[in-house]
C-alpha cells in the first residue's frame, strides 16, 4: 500500500536551521472530503519565507505548528477527485506542503496547462517568485529606460527575473551574487550589463565601478553590508522595493541600517512588500512570464535535488548560497 512521506517541523530553531529540526514521517495516503482532491506531488519549492515561519514570532503569515508539515508550495498531478472541476490528470499548484501527497479543493489548488517548459518553473520562474519579481520591480520600481537598476541575490529565482525584466525595459542592470560562477551567469546567460561577487570582499568598490551613475532601483532580496554599499550610490529620488532580508534570516539580532539620513535627503522611497497582497495582479504577471518563458526571452536556471528526505538539507543550503537558481525538490 502506497504510504506518504513528510517532513514535520520537530523543533524551533534558534539562530542557524538544523536538520534535527526537521522530522521525516511515514503516514497513510490521505483521503479526499466531499469537494477535495488528492494529489500526488511532483515538484517541491523550497524557499526563504520558510524560515520565518518555523519560527514563533508574529508575521505576516502564521507560523507552522510544531509536528506539523512544513508548509511548501507544490505541483502535481491529481489522482482522485471528489471535485467535479479536477479530474485525474490534471496538474495543479497550491500549497500542499513538505510531502509526496497531499489533499486540498477549490481554495487550495490552481489548474495549471502542460506548456513548453518544465512543470517545475511554476514553482519559479512562473509563479510565486518570478511574480514577486514582476510586483516588486513594475509597482515599486518602476524603473524608466536608461536608468540603473541593481539587484541582490542576482543569480537565484526573484534576483534572476528582476533583472531580466529591468534589462527589457531598457535598463542597465547590474546584479550582486556569492562567486564569480554566479556572476558570470548574470551577465553572459541573462544579459546583465555588470555584476559585483560580494564574497570578493570590495563590495562598495565594485558597485561604484558598475554603477557609473549610481542607482536609480534597488531590488532588495538580501539585507545587512549589501545594503550598506548600496546606500552611498542611491540617486535622489531611487526606489528600493524590499523583498527581502535572506542575509538576517538566521541571525537573533536583526541589523538596522547606519545611514538612515541618505533616505532623507536623497528622499529615497523603501517599500516593503509582500507578492500575496495583491493578488489581483498575479494573473497578469504569470501570463507574461509564461509567454516570455515559452518564446524563450526569459532565462531560468534550477538546482533540482531528488527526493522529500533531501528538502531540509538543501534547504538549510538557501542561506549558504549552495544553490544556483531556483531551488526545487523533485518529488515524483
Ligand atoms: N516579499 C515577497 O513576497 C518574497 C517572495 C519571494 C522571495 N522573497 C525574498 O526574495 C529573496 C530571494 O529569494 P529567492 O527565492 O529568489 O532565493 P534565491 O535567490 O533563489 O536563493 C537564495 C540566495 O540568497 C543568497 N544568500 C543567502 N544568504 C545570503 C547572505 N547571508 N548574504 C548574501 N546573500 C545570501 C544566495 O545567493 P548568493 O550565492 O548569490 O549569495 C542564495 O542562493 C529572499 O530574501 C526571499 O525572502 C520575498
Amino acid at each position: 500500500m502506497a504510504t506518504n512521506k513528510q517532513v514535520l517541523l520537530a523543533n524551533r530553531p534558534n539562530g542557524w536551521v538544523k536538520e534535527s529540526d526537521f522530522q521525516i514521517a511515514e503516514r497513510p495516503l490521505p483521503t479526499p472530503g466531499d469537494g477535495e482532491v488528492l494529489v500526488r506531488n511532483l515538484f517541491l519549492s523550497l524557499d526563504p519565507y520558510m524560515r520565518g515561519r518555523m519560527g514563533a514570532s508574529k508575521s505576516y503569515a502564521a507560523s507552522v505548528e510544531l509536528g506539523a508539515v512544513m508548509v511548501g508550495g507544490t505541483v502535481g498531478e491529481v489522482t482522485e477527485s471528489r471535485n467535479p472541476r479536477f479530474k485525474p490528470g490534471d496538474l495543479v499548484v497550491g500549497y500542499l506542503g513538505w510531502q509526496q501527497y497531499g489533499v486540498g479543493g477549490d481554495k487550495d489548488l490552481r489548474k495549471v496547462a502542460r506548456r513548453n517548459f518544465p512543470l517545475s518553473l511554476y514553482l519559479g520562474t512562473v509563479g510565486m517568485p518570478g511574480v514577486t519579481a514582476w510586483i516588486g520591480l513594475n509597482k515599486i520600481g518602476q524603473p524608466k529606460a536608461g536608468e540603473t537598476v541593481v539587484v541582490s541575490a542576482a543569480s537565484g529565482a526573484v534576483g534572476s527575473v528582476v533583472g531580466q525584466l529591468a534589462k527589457m525595459q531598457g535598463c542597465r542592470v547590474v546584479g550582486v551574487a556569492g562567486g564569480a560562477l554566479k556572476c558570470a551567469y548574470t551577465m553572459e546567460d541573462l544579459g546583465f550589463d555588470g555584476c559585483v561577487d560580494y564574497k570578493a570582499g570590495h563590495i562598495a568598490h565594485d558597485l561604484e565601478r558598475e554603477t557609473p551613475n549610481g542607482i536609480d532601483v534597488y531590488f532588495e532580496n538580501v539585507g545587512g553590508d549589501i545594503l550598506e554599499a548600496v546606500i552611498p550610490r542611491l540617486n535622489p529620488f531611487a526606489r528600493i522595493p524590499l523583498c527581502g532580508l535572506i542575509s538576517d534570516s538566521n541571525s537573533t539580532t536583526p541589523r538596522g541600517i547606519s545611514d538612515m539620513r541618505q533616505f532623507l535627503v536623497k528622499r529615497v522611497k523603501l517599500q516593503g512588500f509582500i507578492s500575496s497582497d495583491t493578488m489581483e495582479l498575479w494573473p497578469e504577471a504569470l501570463k507574461q512570464l509564461g509567454d516570455l518563458v515559452e518564446n524563450g526571452t526569459l532565462k531560468y536556471r534550477e538546482t533540482i535535488v531528488e527526493g522529500i528526505e533531501s528538502a531540509p538539507k538543501a534547504f538549510i543550503g538557501l542561506f549558504k548560497g549552495e544553490n544556483f537558481g531556483k531551488l526545487i525538490v523533485k518529488l515524483a
